[in-house]
């Protein structure tokens, strides 16, 4: 496939960016996403030329650093998957392909495509963990009956690898899928509930901080995320919110 991308270059967060022309040619569609910029990059490097900053680490779907918004979508053009899974058969030859950073004033860009989300990292530190005895006396965790519902349903919370595209596609740049699945992951054990109340208040809290944006129930962000986390974990994160507000 010869493809023309249009990608966002940016030189570092304090300059004005703008969207540059590239050409790729020979790209075969069996390539990830990731291996076309690669291609790109090193076409760059060759010729002299700058190469285009990109997150990435594990490259299978678990980091969620590759943040990238593809033809106006979070991800690209496929469901359940990030961009490192997404795969060029989702394109064909003559096309051109919008590339730019995930945007929300809370995600800040750092340089071209790379863009700061350490403010997960801080909404994460306001209550995302639980304590844990480490006396020698610690109740071993098979021996805590857990219905397989909630068991499964915590599963599927903890499934969120923090990859901010339910904040960049959300209109409002709103984190309450992020912080529902954080939340809803400890408030569905028994682990969780001793400092449930506190958890939650703190993360909203800090997730407020940051400068979010509110929820309007639109559901683009459940739509877009790549492990399918669910809007119930929003729901639930406001009756967890309202249960400590009450106690
Ligand atoms: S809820 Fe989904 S889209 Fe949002 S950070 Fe977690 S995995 Fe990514
Ligand atoms: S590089 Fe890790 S999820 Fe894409």
């Amino acid at each position: 496939m010869n493809l023309t991308l249009k990608i966002w270059r940016q030189k570092d967060s304090n300059a004005k960016g703008q969207m540059v022309d590239y050409k790729v040619t020979d790209i075969s569609e069996h390539m990830s996403f990731l291996e076309m910029m690669d291609v790109l990059n090193e076409q760059l490097v060759n010729s002299g030329d700058e190469p285009i900053a990109f997150d990435h680490d594990c490259r299978e779907g678990i980091c969620g650093t590759c943040s990238m918004y593809i033809n106006g979508e979070a991800h690209g053009p496929d469901r359940g998957i990030t961009t490192c899974q997404l795969h060029m058969r989702m394109f064909k030859d003559g096309d051109t392909i919008t590339i730019e950073p995930f945007r929300a004033s809370a995600f800040p860009v750092i340089k071209d495509l790379v863009v700061d989300r350490s403010a997960f990292d801080r909404i994460q530190h306001a209550g995302g963990y639980i304590s844990i005895n480490t006396s020698g006396n610690t109740q071993d965790a098979n021996a805590i009956p857990i219905s397989k519902i909630a068991a499964d349903e915590a599963m599927d919370a903890a499934a969120c690898i923090g990859c901010g595209a339910c904040v960049a596609t959300c209109k409002n740049s709103s984190a309450m899928l992020f912080v529902g699945a954080k939340v809803s992951q400890y408030a569905l054990l028994p682990q969780g509930q001793v400092e449930a109340a506190e958890r939650v208040k703190n993360m909203v809290a800090q997730m407020d901080l940051e400068g979010f944006g509110n929820c309007t129930n639109t559901g683009a962000c459940e739509v877009e995320c790549p492990k399918g986390i669910s809007l119930d974990n929003i729901a639930r994160m406001n009756r967890e919110l309202l249960k400590a507000n009450m106690s």
